[in-house]
């Protein structure tokens, strides 16, 4: 596990445009953390890395938006999702090409790929924490280039 101190969003977007840079164009990030931890924030540095212009919200009323760029950004926020473990046709956007971040993925996870990059964001005082952990060899090596 790796842990990036972030004091603000400048830091947040470093580290995006690093992860981003890591990935090439296609992965699975899940983003877990409290409630204004700074999830949507690093999604949206995200989609500026991959030339994204469309303005990126917090999907929360929707589940999943799809963003398209160089590389395509789907987004999804599974807070209202808590506990399905029905199938949502979700495995189409997970075998695309581009990368896919899923908020709130703790609710979710018997429905999401099980390679990935799990990223907690805590918040300590005016400091939030990234603590990052991949869960294949593929992510782990990622993570060890953060
Ligand atoms: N690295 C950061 N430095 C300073 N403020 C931040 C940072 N990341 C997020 N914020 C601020 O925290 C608030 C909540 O962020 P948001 O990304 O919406 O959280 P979440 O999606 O986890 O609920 C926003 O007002 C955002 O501007
Ligand atoms: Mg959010």
């Amino acid at each position: 596990m790796k842990e990036i101190k972030a004091r603000t969003i400048e830091d947040t977007n470093k580290l995006a445009e690093k992860i981003a840079m890591l990935l090439n164009g296609n992965g699975c990030i899940c983003l877990s953390g409290d409630l204004g931890a700074g999830k949507t924030t690093f999604t949206k540095a995200l989609g500026k890395v991959l030339g994204i212009e469309e303005v990126i919200t917090s999907p929360t009323f929707n589940i999943l938006k799809i963003y398209e760029g160089k590389h395509n950004l789907y987004h999804i926020d599974a807070y209202r999702l808590e506990g399905l473990k029905q199938d949502l046709g979700f495995e189409e956007v997970f075998e695309e090409d581009g990368i896919c971040v899923i908020e709130w993925y703790e609710f979710v996870k018997d429905i999401i790929p099980q390679q990935r990059l799990e990223i907690e964001i805590v918040l300590d005082g005016e400091i939030r924490v990234f603590k990052i952990h991949g869960t294949s060899s593929r992510y782990v090596e990622i993570e060890g280039e953060i």
